[in-house]
């Protein structure tokens, strides 16, 4: 068997949105802002900086405006989320040039998540998507529960294509497919990658895997030998979706990178300086870091 491993791998930082948005206490704004500029001194160019999501759903993030405006980068691709209509144009008030709208597979999850079904959702997002590329904007698309919902099971490899399907005809830059709830198994994994793959070679995919069952890991190297090589993980392993019950952190940033450059993948990471950023984050959570490249190298303070 020949091993897939790519030159290069291009992780998509989502701490500070995903990682950040289940967390009990506030986080200070400044606290943010100063995380991501930590992370981008790490080497990361692709992040989720914030959602402009109801403040009312999830008050973590109802600073969305100002860390939009305040820690916008030329040189990396600034990412804002936006569930609707209304979070749209609080995305028009900033400067921010990347747009992630997010639906779930399943009807469910999408009706807890953003109160609407999965087909309202794509009625509301299709002609958002076609605006949002006529002004110039990058747009991405995150496909929840695409492998499992909490509250349907498992989920048919032919829905998530097809919702993947509906995004990449109305413009879809990039497809993020989401194991929401840390539930697939590697061979899900390389089957519904590979699947991707093969019906969308142009498009820009990305593996987005929490760590519910410790499978995250494992899961991104099945995603890599189906041609993966972009994937959303999380500095410290934080995350996790407020509605979607049992769904942990995103695979930590710091054991995928070191994970791929143990394998000669380059990632443009430095890894001492992700610890960094970690650290600066840290003494606002309710809870120990548990990544395992952490839990090795974090000095203790
Ligand atoms: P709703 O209550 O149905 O909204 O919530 P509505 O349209 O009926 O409006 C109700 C009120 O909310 C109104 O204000 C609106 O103006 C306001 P009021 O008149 O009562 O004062 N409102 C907003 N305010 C700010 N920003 C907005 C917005 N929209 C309406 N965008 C809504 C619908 C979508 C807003 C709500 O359900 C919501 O905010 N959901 C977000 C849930 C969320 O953030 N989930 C986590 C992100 S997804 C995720 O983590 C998964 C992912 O990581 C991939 C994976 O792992 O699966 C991406
Ligand atoms: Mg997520």
């Amino acid at each position: 068997m020949t091993l897939h491993l790519p030159e290069h791998v291009t992780i998509i930082e989502v701490g500070p949105r995903d990682g950040l948005q289940n967390e009990n206490n506030f986080i200070p704004t400044d606290a943010k802002k100063k995380f991501i500029n930590a992370l981008r001194l790490a080497g990361l160019k692709e992040m989720e900086l914030t959602s402009f999501v109801s403040p009312k759903w999830v008050p973590q993030m109802s600073d969305a405006a100002e860390i939009a405006e305040e820690c916008l980068d030329d040189g990396t691709r600034n990412i804002v989320l936006a569930p609707n209509r209304k979070g749209i144009d609080r995305v028009y008030m900033t400067g921010c040039k990347a747009v992630a709208l997010f639906v779930g597979v399943s009807n469910s999850f999408n009706q807890k998540n953003i109160n609407k079904t999965t087909k309202e959702s794509m009625e509301e997002a299709k002609p958002i998507i076609k605006e949002l590329k006529e002004k110039g904007y990058f747009v991405r698309a995150c496909i929840s529960t695409a492998f499992y919902c909490p509250y349907e099971g498992k989920i048919s490899e032919e829905d998530t294509i097809k919702l993947c399907e509906e995004f990449v005809a109305s413009g879809a830059d990039e497809l993020s497919v989401a194991d929401t709830i840390g539930m697939a198994a590697p061979h899900e994994s390389y089957s519904l990658f590979s699947k991707l793959k093969k019906t969308f070679p142009e498009r820009l995919l990305t593996a987005h895997f929490h760590d519910t069952r410790k499978m995250a890991l494992t899961n991104i190297f099945a995603a890599l030998q189906a041609g993966i090589s972009r994937f959303d993980t999380s500095a410290g392993g934080l995350g996790g979706c407020p509605f979607a019950p049992g769904a942990a952190g995103n695979a930590a940033t710091e054991d995928v990178v070191f994970m791929l450059e143990r394998m000669g993948i380059r990632t443009g990471i430095d890894l001492e300086k992700l610890l960094h950023a970690i650290e600066v984050v840290q003494p606002h959570l309710s809870h120990p870091i548990e990544s395992t490249y952490y839990r090795f190298n974090a000095q203790p303070n």
